[in-house]
């Protein structure tokens, strides 16, 4: 398969979408429907077993029995997204079992298209890989979406009956992720592939601001409890702290006003929060850093702060043996860059289970979580002969 025809099936994933006009796939919305029975047909003509596990995670093995290698990555979209975040990983793999021509290995592959990465519909990410590594707990499976429903009754409602079960039963050789850098480091440097040496950890919260709803006309400046007033004060802090501190980023990426009337001052401002960095350490310090500030500002205007965490990611460092190897299958294709990951991925989550290594493709223009996201077909091409590459030498250091 070509990189231009891996392409032409990401557009063709690129037109299942909850929103006419947009690529927006949350996790088991009624167009997951068509995504899996696409990949199901394409991982059926690569010759797989095809299965959806109790967190509707879709996979296909390849080969008999144990151990395998995964390669896999997620299906699911932010809203407005690109056609590449995700789908590109689990298109790649199965291309990569098609290219082996019903060829055997000593090992299996199972391409695992996961179900949910991205945390838009729970508040949380990596649904579909928590449960692979057995994290799909209670806890977990009753979180309600914006309409009430649980994830145990998302996973009901897409008609999947399977329990969900504890650590995946099958030992791994390791798991494999391709996608795209999203980000400019690859474009700048006007190179096509990059081998992931770690994933950065990641801190999401809600922060939600609460004073008081008031008439706008009458209220005097000095008696109101602005809660936008005040997480607006408090969305500049988050950028000048993260500005001003190296390796960080940190985003206020939603911000919910309530009742949000041009005539009432406002009551309620719920705001997300993400803060990412390589070292642990500083993502906690700057996250403390973060909610003190927030219940300074909310105490000067008598606004209440309360403080929810949804995820605490620590850093991932990917598999020193499996990313080397990795390092010479590129190396016959495209010169070697070394990186960390700013996005998170499912490899973080299942380099729980198994040595992890992730392949970056070249974002062109460093855009992402946008519909302008893209990959050049050669850079497809190269990130496919590299994985070809990479079996071959897994093939022989298996004995
Ligand atoms: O948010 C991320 O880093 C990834 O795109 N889910
Ligand atoms: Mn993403
Ligand atoms: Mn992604």
């Amino acid at each position: 398969m070509t990189g231009a025809e891996i392409i032409e099936r990401c557009q063709v994933l690129a037109g299942m979408s909850e929103t006419p006009g947009a690529i927006t796939r949350t996790y088991l919305c009624p167009a997951m429907h068509d995504v899996h029975r696409t990949l199901r047909a394409w991982m059926e003509e690569a010759g797989m077993d095809v299965s959806i596990d109790a967190a509707g995670n879709l996979r296909g093995v390849y080969g008999q029995g144990a151990p395998r290698l995964l390669i896999g990555s997620h299906v699911d979209t932010v809203p407005d997204a690109g056609a590449y975040d995700g789908v590109l990983g689990v298109v790649l793999g199965i291309a990569l079992v098609s290219a082996l021509g019903r060829r055997r290995l000593k090992f299996a592959i199972e391409v695992v298209a996961f179900s949910e990465e991205e945390g838009v519909r729970f508040g949380v990410p990596f649904i579909g890989s928590r449960a692979l590594v057995g994290r799909l707990d209670d806890e977990l499976l009753g979180r309600r979406d914006a309409r009430g429903v649980t994830v145990a009754q998302a996973i009901r409602d897409f008609g999947v009956d399977a329990v969900p079960t504890g650590q995946e039963a099958c030992p791994t050789v390791g798991y494999l992720e391709f996608h795209i850098e999203q980000g400019p480091v690859l474009d700048s440097l006007g190179l096509p592939l990059g081998v992931v040496t770690a994933i950065v950890g990641q801190s999401r919260f809600d922060v939600t601001f609460r004073g008081e709803a008031n008439h706008a006309g009458t209220t005097p400046m000095h008696l109101r409890r602005d809660a936008l007033a005040a997480a607006a004060r408090w969305t500049s802090f988050v950028e000048r702290t993260a500005r001003a501190t190296p390796g960080v980023v940190a985003t206020v990426g939603a911000l919910h006003i309530h009742p949000g009337a041009t005539n009432v001052v406002p009551g309620e401002a719920r705001a997300s929060l993400d803060v990412r960095h390589a070292d642990d350490a500083v993502r906690q310090a700057v996250t403390t850093r973060l909610r003190c500030a927030a219940e300074k500002i909310g105490g000067r205007r008598n606004v209440a702060v309360e403080w929810r965490q949804q995820l605490d990611q620590p850093a991932v460092a990917c598999d020193a043996g499996l990313t080397a190897m990795l390092a010479r299958a590129v190396q016959t294709h495209a010169p070697v860059q070394r990186m960390t990951s700013g996005a998170g991925h499912d490899a973080m989550i299942v380099a729980a289970i198994a040595p992890v290594a992730m392949l970056f493709l070249r974002s062109p223009g460093g855009i992402s979580h946008h519909p302008a996201e893209s990959v050049y077909a050669a850079d497809v091409d190269a990130a496919l002969a590299a994985g070809m590459a990479f079996l071959e030498e897994l093939e022989r250091s298996h004995v």
